[in-house]
């Protein structure tokens, strides 16, 4: 569908609307942002203690108008400059993605571009190409969002294999459940952060899951369980809890774990680059712990900004570009699939 010729930009306007976050991004070539406008529903969902999807699908409809035209001014591009349009449709909450996907199949049948659906975690590892313009695969890619805790093979743009995942809980949900418990406001992972860094990490001994020998699997439900039997046991018998202490200790136990599997991949591979990518990859303590395993093991680190690292849609138009020279199309019966697997073909 596309007649690219040698030195043509490819320039994409991306859509995401997966979660509680509507944006629309400008990208070129997939490595420049041109814009990146995010329109958060955090603030009215914070009063719930968690996303509502119907709200969040009807704040998108509200919402998706503006933010694709803020994205096109921004960029100061027209329509007529657009290669193709790109939405995420999978995977997350149903009707969030349908309004995404509904307003990016009208945009392209009604300006007559090519549509490119994108696997939202298939972004989120992209978000590593803008932050890096020099960032290439082959590399290991620790994925913690809300949702996933995914450690990939990047073998190649495009190309994925799933060494590992979370068998129950993501991380970035145990952050949020366990905000919760100690009562911080939602999201809880920026707020762990912040409070972790004023606990003493080694005053609770929190378990460490690795599960069986050699297996790059996650389970953090267990964790989870931990800390609300240490509140628990602490409120009844009356003994004072100290949030800082049980942030800094839970939040060691989670990082301790995503450290030492995300360097058994690297070993496992032969690979000696680690990206992260994902909301919770903008944890502070993570990034120091992961830092410092890499500089020991003779790695190469990439970290993303915290903002390309939560949901926003230039990785989505980053991961289009690389779709976009594979000859990834879809056609207008592209639908939402909540559950959608990474490197599947709907
Ligand atoms: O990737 P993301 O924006 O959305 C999904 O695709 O799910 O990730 C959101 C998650 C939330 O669970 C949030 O608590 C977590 O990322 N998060 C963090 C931090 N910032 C966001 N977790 C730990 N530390 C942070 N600084
Ligand atoms: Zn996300």
């Amino acid at each position: 569908m596309s007649d690219l010729k040698q030195g043509d930009d490819v320039i994409i306007l991306a859509i995401e609307s997966s979660c509680d976050e509507t944006s629309a991004a400008v990208v070129k070539n997939g490595r420049y942002v041109l814009s990146n406008v995010i329109s958060s529903q955090i603030d009215i969902h914070k009063k719930y203690g968690g996303v509502v999807p119907e709200i969040a699908s009807r704040k998108h409809i509200e919402n998706i108008d503006y933010v694709v035209m803020d994205a096109l001014k921004n960029a100061n591009t027209s329509l007529s400059e657009i290669s193709a349009i790109a939405v995420t449709y999978g995977p997350g909450l149903v009707g969030a993605l349908l309004v995404g996907l509904s307003f990016a199949k009208a945009v392209a049948f009604a300006s007559n571009k090519p549509l490119i659906g994108i696997h939202h975690i298939e972004g989120h590892i992209c978000a590593n190409y803008i932050e890096n313009q020099n960032w290439e695969p082959p590399f290991i890619c620790l994925v913690v969002s809300g949702g996933h805790t995914h450690l990939v093979y990047v073998k190649d743009y495009c190309e994925y294999e799933i060494l590992g995942k979370t068998r129950d809980d993501a991380a970035g949900e145990a952050f949020d459940k366990v905000a919760r418990a100690i009562k911080l406001p939602y999201p809880g992972g920026p707020e762990i952060d912040k409070l972790a860094g004023k606990g003493d990490s080694g005053s609770i001994d929190f378990p460490r899951v690795l599960l069986e020998n050699e297996s790059l699997d996650f389970s953090f439900s267990g964790l989870k369980s931990a800390v609300l039997n240490y509140l628990n046991k602490a409120k009844m018998m009356g003994k004072e809890i100290v949030s800082e202490n049980v942030a800094a200790s839970f939040q060691q136990a989670v990082v301790d774990v995503l450290v030492i599997k995300t360097i058994a991949a690297c070993k496992k591979k032969n690979v000696t680059k680690v990206a992260m990518a994902g909301g919770g990859s903008a944890n502070s303590y993570l990034r120091k712990c992961m830092k410092d395993a890499c500089e020991m093991n003779g790695f190469i680190l990439n970290t993303v900004s915290p903002i390309l690292c939560t949901d926003n849609a230039a990785m989505i138009g980053s991961a289009a570009y690389f779709e976009y020279l594979s000859g990834k199309f879809d056609e207008w019966n592209l639908n939402a699939y909540p559950s959608l697997k990474l490197g599947e073909r709907v």
